[in-house]
């Protein structure tokens, strides 16, 4: 049998540079220096990035998912990281490490992490996705797109090997319990659990004729590991393509319209998700809005061949475009919702607080 590759991403925001805009040099290449030392040994290959004031570490290996070795080289290098951070004074060092020492596996602790393992193909395009000032629901609606909607899929209907479809596995990060449904033929169902994407999150993505993984997100919540708002999840996500999932351009295509995700400043506003060259990811604007990148790669033998930067194309003009004139409109409502999200995910903020200070000052109306 043909060996298996473990493609791991794991991020931590774990210092600002200025505020929460973007990463300083010193972090990714502190990074590098951390996971250079495990190549050839635990990784096979590795590519760090950042997305706005997140770490991206990008690796691949043959030890599989949750890999105790593998969590515990990226929970060491974000510690490292927040050491310079700290030297550095940048904003919010170590703001994601929300345990005081590893045990075991980086999800509960802080990180994000999607990971996927399968036996890589005589040709294995990956797009690997990153945002900031945004939470992992933000995947719900390009996933949807890309692996269930044919008027941005077209293999859907024309490629045979896709044309079965693909099935949904959700997250209720509420009760911390999964379901999976099968589109086409559970899609209304599906779109009942998607369209609430506070609550519900796509977390793995199966093909159904031979449960072949397809995409992956992250779907750590830092407010409800920490029980108060730490700043926002930033997810992940990656999907292979071409040959059996939807091309590049299909995926890609999932992003091209600028859906209002939430996020945006204090994490506590709903704004559009605006994909952006990797230059371009650096959210000033009311500290946002929030951005997506896309580093695409050729695996080879599980070396990591790019990354190409996917959202560096003037097609995406007209996203960013509407992204802008959506995020002015938005602006405008100020504190009122729908830009302010609502009170059942304000409950890790202020409100609470001055609920309490006001509770004796409530009248009972007759
Ligand atoms: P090529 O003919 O360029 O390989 O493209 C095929 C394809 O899948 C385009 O989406
Ligand atoms: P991050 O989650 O990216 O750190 O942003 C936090 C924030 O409060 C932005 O206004
Ligand atoms: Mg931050
Ligand atoms: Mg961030």
């Amino acid at each position: 049998m043909a060996e298996k590759i473990t493609l791991s991403v794991i991020k931590a925001d774990v210092g600002g540079y200025v505020g929460h805009s973007a990463m300083h040099d010193d972090l990714v290449n502190k990074a590098r220096e951390c996971l250079g030392k495990a190549k050839g040994k635990l990784l096979i290959d590795f590519h760090v990035t950042s997305c706005g004031d997140d770490l991206e570490l990008i690796m691949t290996h043959q030890l599989g998912e949750g890999n105790e070795k593998v969590h515990k080289l990226a929970w060491d290098t974000f510690v490292t990281c927040t050491a310079v951070a700290k030297e550095l004074k940048l904003y919010g060092a170590g703001q994601d490490l929300l345990a005081d020492a590893f045990s075991g596996n980086v999800k509960g602790m802080g990180p994000g992490v999607a990971e996927m393992e399968f036996v890589e193909r005589t040709s294995e395009p990956i797009l690997i996705f990153m945002a900031d000032k945004t939470s992992p629901g933000a995947w719900n609606l390009p996933l949807y797109r890309i692996f269930a909607d044919p008027f941005t899929t077209a293999g859907l209907v024309i490629d045979p090997k896709i044309h079965d479809g693909f099935k949904f596995e959700i997250l209720d990060v509420l009760e911390n319990k999964s379901l999976t449904l099968a589109c086409p033929e559970e899609m209304y169902d599906l779109l009942v659990f998607l369209g609430a994407p506070s609550r519900y999150m796509v977390s793995r993505i199966f093909r159904k004729t031979d449960n072949e993984i397809a995409a992956t997100a992250s779907t750590q919540k830092l407010s409800l590991i920490a029980g108060e708002y730490v700043g926002k999840d930033d997810p992940v996500m990656i999907s292979r393509s071409q040959s059996g999932f939807p091309a590049v351009g299909e995926v890609l295509e999932g992003f091209s319209f600028p859906h209002t995700v939430a996020g945006w400043m204090r994490g506590s506003h709903h704004g559009p998700l605006m994909p952006v060259s990797f230059k371009e990811a650096t959210p000033t604007r009311f500290d946002g809005p929030p951005r997506v990148i896309c580093a695409g790669f050729q695996l080879a033998n599980g070396k990591l061949i790019g990354p190409r930067d996917m959202f560096d194309d003037i097609s995406f003009d007209e996203t960013r475009r509407l992204a802008n004139q959506m995020a002015d409109y938005l602006r405008r409502h100020g504190p009122f919702e729908p830009h302010r999200l609502p009170l059942e995910e304000m409950e890790y903020t202020t409100f609470p607080k001055v609920m309490e200070k006001l509770a004796g000052r409530f009248k009972k109306m007759s």
